[in-house]
């Protein structure tokens, strides 16, 4: 059962983040803004001029008072003591922002937006260092890579997954998940004729914190585990995480021996998967390169049409934990409050839930 933490919003939340402090931040339509303490207590509120949607918190990794917020085309920074208004103002991306991400020293933020941009912000000299620009449609979400300095990865709904090093214009590597896509498709030979396929349009990313392996939830409902090696990335596992599109895919912190992902979705669920153990058995039995292994206790329609399947090599991934949250979930994040860890969940209501995740 979710605890649930309402009066902080009147709108739907979309997006959420989580401080050093376990201060949680979210952002909700219409510019609301809500600073909560790790009891689940709105500690502040505030109405963004503008109205826009607060598509993207995020706060500095150095300095807990402070969170970086997109709303519409507009980047704010924000002081959690003194919140009244922004203490700063960035108009640097022509469009909507989607995500934003600040890199380990709280020197460089990238922010994400519907042109296909990605505007980097020297937070210092507060201008912008560099302008990505490849994307051919919306870019959903951009993340830095942990531990290596002027590296990051971005996704977006014209389906490519790019690797870029700052210091370049051009990226390092793009991956076509279409293309991809197909392939794997082309492996799942039993499939049923006439089954339509959504199109991977990449919805969510998240970065490992060992820095080299990043997750992408796309539409088709996969989550797709790739491995970075110098200057480029390699697909290592791909598998049928939901039945409708991820919306949201987030590693847990560091201190877990494991790496632990968290996925959410249009269907209404979130899930808890062990990435390690699966890519160990991967490697293991790895049949052929591009195999999208299916989830095993999906549907009774879904295990039905999987039945010849149970034959072949591919081993199964499933999730440590399902829950049927029930709601399409616009943004999730995992947290270590009160002394235990939680999955903290924003879908179209206005309130957040909590779910305690137990032992790992
Ligand atoms: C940032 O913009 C808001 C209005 O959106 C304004 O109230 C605030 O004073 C601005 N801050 C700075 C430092 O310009
Ligand atoms: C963050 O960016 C700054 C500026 O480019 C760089 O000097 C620093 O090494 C980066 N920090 C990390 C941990 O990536």
């Amino acid at each position: 059962m979710a605890a649930k933490w309402a009066c902080g919003h009147s709108n739907t939340v979309l997006s959420l983040a989580v401080s050093i402090d376990r201060v949680v931040a979210s952002g909700a339509e219409t510019g609301e803004l809500t600073v909560w303490s790790e009891e689940g207590c709105p500690l502040q509120k505030l109405q963004l001029d503008g109205g826009e949607d607060v598509t993207c918190v995020a706060f500095s990794p150095v300095c807990s008072t402070r969170l970086y917020v997109s709303h519409g085309e507009t980047l704010s920074v924000l002081d959690t003591r003194t919140f009244r208004e922004p203490v700063e103002n960035f108009s640097v991306n022509k469009e909507e922002i989607n995500c934003i991400s600040v890199n380990e020293t709280d020197s460089l933020l990238a922010a994400a937006d519907d042109s296909g941009a990605v505007k980097v912000l020297d937070l210092e000299s507060k201008k912008v260092s560099r302008t990505l620009q490849r994307h051919l449609n919306i870019c959903s979400a951009v993340a830095f890579r942990p531990h290596r300095p002027q590296s990051l990865v971005t996704c977006g709904l014209d389906m490519q997954v790019m690797l870029w090093n700052i210091q370049k214009a051009r990226p390092l590597w793009i991956t076509d998940l279409q293309q991809l896509a197909q392939e794997e498709n082309d492996v799942e030979d039993h499939q049923s004729p006439g089954q339509l396929f959504n199109p991977p349009l990449v919805h969510s990313l998240s970065v490992a914190p060992c820095g080299n392996i990043f997750c992408c939830g796309a539409e088709d409902g996969k989550i797709r585990v790739f491995q970075v090696t110098g200057t480029r990335f390699e697909d290592q596992l791909c598998f049928k995480g939901h039945i409708q599109g991820v919306s949201q895919v987030h590693f847990l912190d560091q201190e877990l021996s494991h790496s632990w992902l968290i996925s959410g979705g249009n269907d209404g669920r979130v899930c808890l998967w062990d990435i390690d153990r699966e890519m160990r058995q991967q490697q293991k039995q790895r049949p052929s390169k591009h195999h999208c292994l299916k989830k095993s206790g999906a549907t009774s329609f879904k295990t039905k049409l999987s039945v010849h399947q149970t034959t072949e090599a591919a081993p199964r991934v499933s999730s440590k934990l399902t829950i049927e949250h029930g709601e399409k979930v616009n943004w999730l994040i995992g947290a270590e409050l009160q002394g235990s860890r939680v999955i903290l969940v924003a879908d179209p209501t206005s309130s957040i839930s909590v779910y305690e995740l137990g032992e790992l």
